[in-house]
């Protein structure tokens, strides 16, 4: 079963502040403290969430905690502000509502980082997806970028945002983020120029100064020290806590993920850093003829690069802080300006320049981020706005804040009241007005068209003639002296005359959230807003992306001579803009107080805390919400959390949880005017109500909590009793069964004594008998032992003294018997040697005898056998005779010719189904099948090898056919005669190996020949004088051998064919061929040639080839020696090859041995 909570249990203090009683200022500051004491930042009025600035990170913004307020109602867990992001979010989502979430509060209250806690939230718990996800990112993106262009450290808060943020995120209607829309609101741009002390201009500055590369700063041409910058205050340029570097990287990336471009970011930098060079152009007087001073510039060198950063000329800017040209119809008129108006103008550049930028950054990211045209988007806009501000000396920037404060004050009234009352006529309860200060007629001091003080304000700075502060203060107090809001020393009301806190030159708004004094001094100025024509024309000029977007205004072709709208309009229109958005949208308040003033965790100062509750109106609003009803619930959970406080409605009520309401509060006898029934909810109206219903819930919690401890115990006991009761029964049991076995035990050895005695008895009786009779037994026996032993002595002797007398028969039997044995020996051994003669003899007749048997038996079988075959033919004389009248004269040879034909017939197409392959070196051929077919077959087997050579002849092209020509007449050459022939078999005869046609190196050497070209090759020339080899081209045509150097082609020696008479080679492995010249021939002047070549084969094959061809050569000559005999020159040089031992990898080595001997050694593994 899920468990319901609620807000209510384990309350510090009170969460929701309507419940407080006795309601306070001081029970309500005690109760915040209290709960700030104990961690619980967050407390509720009613839907209004008060946040507390812990100043310190909490463990209360983890995804765990995002999970547990995931879905939850709001009033079910303790106050939180993912609560209300979670309850508007859903509200959009499901009751299709627009949201607004309104954060107020001081600066430093907390407002910034509440609103990036609830995009955060409602980030987290909307939908998921690649394209979700990145619209998320960069709607959070967003964030750090214009924090670091609109935030600034102050004396208040360290990152406080000096513009107005409205950010409307968009979804569809899954509850999506579709994109986002933001609206700033007056950026304060005054701190661009002068920061109070202890303040800092805008972060971006020192973000720039410290965190960009070396390379960076030098294009934009900085210097990382800030003192170098007039307009960047030093006194705080380091903040404690921030990491200005990694911040800056944080914003390079956050611009990249909003979707900046690289050249984008470069421009924005640049505009920054043109405002901090602006702030270092110092100003002279130079005085003119007119007696009067001009400015003119000290240094130009800032203004240079500043001008070289935007892109504008140094003339052009030079001459819009020194003159100034009033346009006025058609009239111009040029005045120059002092040094006073210079820096008045300078400033003027820079606060626009920046404020500009910023507005400009705000519209790019609002590109990136805007949603897709839809139909229709659900909306949640989220508002942090500066917080109202009063200090000690206030100016125009504090008016428009408060002014922009009062507003947000006025609608929050409005729509609290308006939701309050609407949920009574939807619930049908009666409702009765309730009195509340109704801030518009402060609004309406501000913004009234005819005599509000914006209107007037404007009035003054439009109107002709000289306009001061002092002026506009005047009009002020004229128009203004009777409204009840307004106080100043001068104006009619004489109740002020004596005020000496309100001095002259001020006057004094009694806002909503307490007095504000303004110092008047400025005012004009700062609606005028003034940029001087020539310096927004100049900066039109500028050669700069972003400049002609800037300064729109500063195009000469659409010159306005109507005065740009002041600042006080602009703000009044916007917020006017805002509010209408605003009212449109269903709201939801977060109002953020600060608890000290010194930045500081675990602090909480009363009297600040105090003065907050007081100008945000929070009693009040507490007020308000209970004026009608303070609590309100629906009836489900009612009935649910207090059901225990009455009989019929626990533990179950069975009807509708109304009704079951009706009777619970009718039972407790809350009196009537203490609730009303509307449709879904029970209203209460006073706290204590509803503290009296907790009270009894928790006394009857008690008591329940009682009850199920005394059930418990109640079970427990018995479940302990029965259990002992059980035990006994199974004790009793073992006991007597343990008693009757000893009782048993007992009687059993009883009777088994008992039963031992007898048997004993009767035993030793037995015995008795039995030993006499075993007496009696023994004695008889012992009388015919002596009797059986007499008798047997008696026989013994007898029987002794017959075989003393046996003995010696025996003895002299046995001399008897040895001697006749003795001589029958003899005498069988006379026997047995007369017996063996007869037996060889015997032996020998026998062998005759079985011989002529042999004999005998074999005549006899070939008898049986001549028998059998005269029987044979005989019976086939007799068949034949007998079956020849059937047959006719020539059947049998028929027969034999039919028998011997379906036998060829069968081997014919045996042997087509088991014919070998038909590649002619296939050696298979069938079996045999029949002995009469010996010669066939083996006829057969020729043709039909010859046949399928022929076959395979015949699919020779010519060029294959010469080829294997040439391989046979290789093979007829030098098969079995000399050893390489092996190895050339496998290998091709390419003949051109050096591809001498195409190759472009040999192409001089190619021309040169008349005829084609059937050898070329690289062969080793031998020198004849030490026997070692020199590379040559050798080529063979029709006519010649030719030699050329290898490398430069050139021809060395041409030998016609018919001057060669022979070719002589070895008989081993080696490449070495002797060319022998005809005797006399031209060619032969330097003797014969000695080479070595790897296609030995093909060259001499190819020669014999082309020496057989020529038409007047004799056949070339082949001589196959290991010794032949070379013609040198002169000599005659034996040419001779010995086997050398098998060398890895060496060749054929050549060596002169003296005048007359060439030794070629070759390998025998060659
Ligand atoms: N919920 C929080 N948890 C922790 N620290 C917080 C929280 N809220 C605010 N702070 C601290 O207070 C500082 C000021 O908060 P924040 O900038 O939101 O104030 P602000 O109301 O926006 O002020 P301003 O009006 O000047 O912009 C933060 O920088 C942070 O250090
Ligand atoms: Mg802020």
């Amino acid at each position: 079963m899920e468990v319901k909570t609620s807000l209510l249990d384990n309350m510090i203090g009170v969460g929701d502040m309507v419940l407080l009683e006795p309601l306070s200022e001081d029970s309500f500051i005690a109760n915040l403290r209290n709960r700030f004491d104990h961690n619980e930042i967050y407390t509720y009025i009613g839907s209004v969430v008060i946040s507390m600035n812990p100043y310190r990170s909490l463990p209360i913004f983890t995804p765990e905690k995002v999970e547990e307020y995931r879905n939850r109602n709001f009033y079910e867990l303790s106050p939180h502000i993912y609560a209300l992001a979670d309850e508007a979010y859903r509200s959009l989502r499901d009751q299709d509502k627009d949201q607004c979430i309104l954060i107020t509060g001081e600066s430093g209250a907390g407002k910034t980082e509440a609103s990036k806690l609830v995009m955060s939230y409602v980030a987290a718990v909307c939908g998921k997806g690649q394209e979700v996800n990145k619209v998320k990112e960069q709607l959070l993106q967003s964030n750090p970028v214009l924090e670091a262009f609109g935030n600034a450290k102050t004396v208040r808060n360290d990152n406080s945002s000096r513009f107005g943020k409205y950010m409307d995120i968009e979804f569809d209607f899954k509850g999506d983020p579709l994109g986002g829309v933001i609206s700033n609101y007056l950026l304060e741009k005054s701190r661009v120029v002068k920061q109070p002390r202890g303040e800092r201009n805008f972060h971006i500055f020192y973000q720039l100064l410290s965190g960009a590369s070396d390379d960076t700063l030098k294009k934009l041409k900085l210097d990382r020290d800030f003192s170098k910058y007039n307009y960047l205050s030093l006194d705080s340029a380091a903040v404690n806590g921030l990491d200005d570097a990694a911040n800056f990287r944080t914003v390079r990336n956050a611009m990249q993920i909003v979707g900046f471009m690289e050249d984008e970011v470069q421009s924005v930098l640049e505009l920054v850093a043109a405002v901090l060079k602006l702030g270092n152009i110092e100003f002279k007087p130079e005085s003119r003829c007119n007696g009067n001073d001009e400015s003119r510039i000290r240094d130009k060198n800032d203004l240079k690069e500043m001008c070289e950063l935007l892109g504008t000329e140094q003339t052009v800017l030079e001459r819009a802080f020194s003159y100034r040209t009033v346009e006025a119809k058609q009239e111009k008129v040029c005045t120059t300006l002092n040094v006073a108006q210079a820096y008045y103008a300078r400033d003027a550049l820079a606060k626009n320049l920046y404020s500009r930028l910023f507005s400009w950054l705000v519209t790019r990211i609002n590109e990136s981020i805007k949603a897709a045209p839809k139909s229709r988007h659900k909306v949640m806009g989220v508002l942090d706005i500066y917080g109202f501000e009063i200090f000690e000396e206030n100016s125009f920037e504090q008016f428009i804040i408060n002014y922009c404060n009062e507003k947000l004050q006025q609608i929050f009234i409005e729509l609290t009241l308006r939701e309050e009352q609407e949920e009574y006529v939807r619930e049908g309860i009666e409702w009765t007005n309730i009195e509340y200060f109704n801030n518009a007629i402060i609004c309406d001091l501000i913004e009234n068209h005819q005599n509000g003080i914006l209107a007037m304000l404007d009035e003054e700075c439009l109107r002709p003639g000289t306009v001061t502060d002092e002026t506009f203060l005047d009009k002020l107090n004229t128009i203004c002296a009777e409204h009840l809001h307004f106080e100043s020393r001068l104006s009619k009301s004489s109740k002020f005359l004596t005020d000496h806190s309100l001095p002259h030159n001020c006057f004094r708004i009694q806002h909503y959230a307490g007095k504000v004094l303004y110092r008047a001094e400025g005012f004009v100025d700062k609606n005028n807003d003034l940029l001087y024509r020539d310096l927004s024309q100049a900066m039109y000029k500028a050669n700069h992306s972003l400049m002609k977007q800037l300064f729109p205004e500063g195009n000469p072709a659409k010159v306005n001579l109507k005065r740009p709208p002041t600042a006080g309009f602009q703000f009044r229109h916007s917020v006017g803009t805002l509010m209408r958005n605003l009212q449109t949208k269903n709201p939801n308040y977060i109002r953020c107080i600060k608890p000290n003033d010194k930045k500081a965790s675990h602090i909480f100062t009363d009297s600040l805390v105090c003065h907050q509750v007081r100008y945000l109106g929070l009693m009040e609003n507490v007020r308000v919400r209970r004026a009608g009803y303070a609590f309100r619930q629906a009836y489900e959970p009612c009935l649910e959390r207090y059901k225990m406080l009455c009989k019929r409605t626990w533990p179950h009520w069975r009807g509708p949880a109304r009704e079951g309401v009706e009777v619970l509060m009718a039972d407790l006898t809350v009196p009537a005017e203490e609730f009303s029934f509307g449709r879904s909810k029970v209203f209460i109206r006073n706290p204590r109500t509803l503290f009296f219903l907790e009270e009894r819930r928790r006394q009857c919690l008690q008591d329940l909590a009682t009850l199920i401890q005394k059930i418990y115990r109640g079970w427990k006991c018995r479940s302990h009793f029965l259990l002992l009761k059980k035990s006994q029964i199974v004790v009793a049991a073992w006991y007597r069964r343990y008693a009757q076995q000893n009782k048993y035990k007992r009687i059993k050895s009883a009777t088994t004594v008992v039963q031992s005695y007898t048997r004993g008895w009767q035993a030793r009786k037995l015995l008795r008998e039995l030993k006499y009779q075993k007496r009696c037994e023994e004695a008889v026996t012992t009388i015919s032992a002596y009797w059986h032993g007499t008798q047997a002595r008696m026989e013994l002797r007898r029987l002794k003294q017959e075989a003393r007398n046996i003995h010696a028969v025996t003895v002299i039997w046995a001399y008897w018997q040895g001697t006749k044995a003795r001589r029958e020996l003899r005498q069988l051994k006379e026997e047995a040697r007369n017996k063996h003669a007869v037996s060889v003899i015997w032996a020998g007749w026998q062998g005759t005898k079985a011989r002529r048997e042999l004999r005998r038996l074999k005549e006899e079988a070939r008898r049986k056998h001549a028998v059998a075959v005269i029987w044979a033919y005989w019976k086939g004389l007799k068949v034949r005779r007998e079956y020849r009248k059937f047959f006719r004269a020539n059947a049998g040879k028929k027969i034999y010719n039919f028998t011997i034909q379906r036998i060829m017939q069968k081997y014919f197409l045996g042997l087509k189904s088991t014919m070998p392959s038909m590649s002619p070196i296939d050696k298979s051929w069938p079996v045999k099948p029949y002995l009469f077919l010996d010669g066939v077959h083996s006829e057969l087997r020729r043709i039909f090898h010859l046949w399928r050579c022929k076959k395979y002849r015949s699919e020779f092209t010519e060029e294959k056919k010469a080829v294997f020509e040439e391989k046979l007449e290789a093979s007829e050459i030098f098969k079995d005669k000399k050893a390489l022939y092996a190895s050339s078999v496998s290998q091709p005869f390419m003949g051109d190996y050096l591809e001498i046609s195409k190759n472009p190196k040999y192409q001089k050497l190619n021309s040169a020949m008349d005829e084609k070209v059937l050898l070329a090759d690289v062969v080793n020339k031998i020198n004849r004088a030490n026997g070692k080899g020199t590379a040559r081209i050798f080529l063979l045509t029709k006519n010649s051998v030719v030699l050329a150097d290898q490398k430069t082609g050139q021809v060395k020696a041409s030998v016609p064919l018919p001057d060669l008479t022979s070719v002589s080679v070895s008989t081993q492995s080696d490449g070495f061929f002797a060319l022998k010249l005809k005797e006399g021939s031209a060619s032969a002047i330097k003797g014969d040639f000695l080479l070595s070549s790897e296609h030995l084969i093909e060259i001499i094959t190819k020669l014999h080839r082309t020496g057989a061809t020529a038409a007047d050569s004799e056949q070339l000559n082949i001589d196959i020696s290991d010794e032949f005999l070379v013609q040198f020159k002169h000599d005659k040089v034996c040419v001779k090859f010995i086997q050398g031992a098998p060398k890895n990898g060496n060749s054929v080595s050549c060596k002169r041995k003296n005048n007359r001997l060439l030794e070629v050694s070759v390998p025998s593994t060659v």
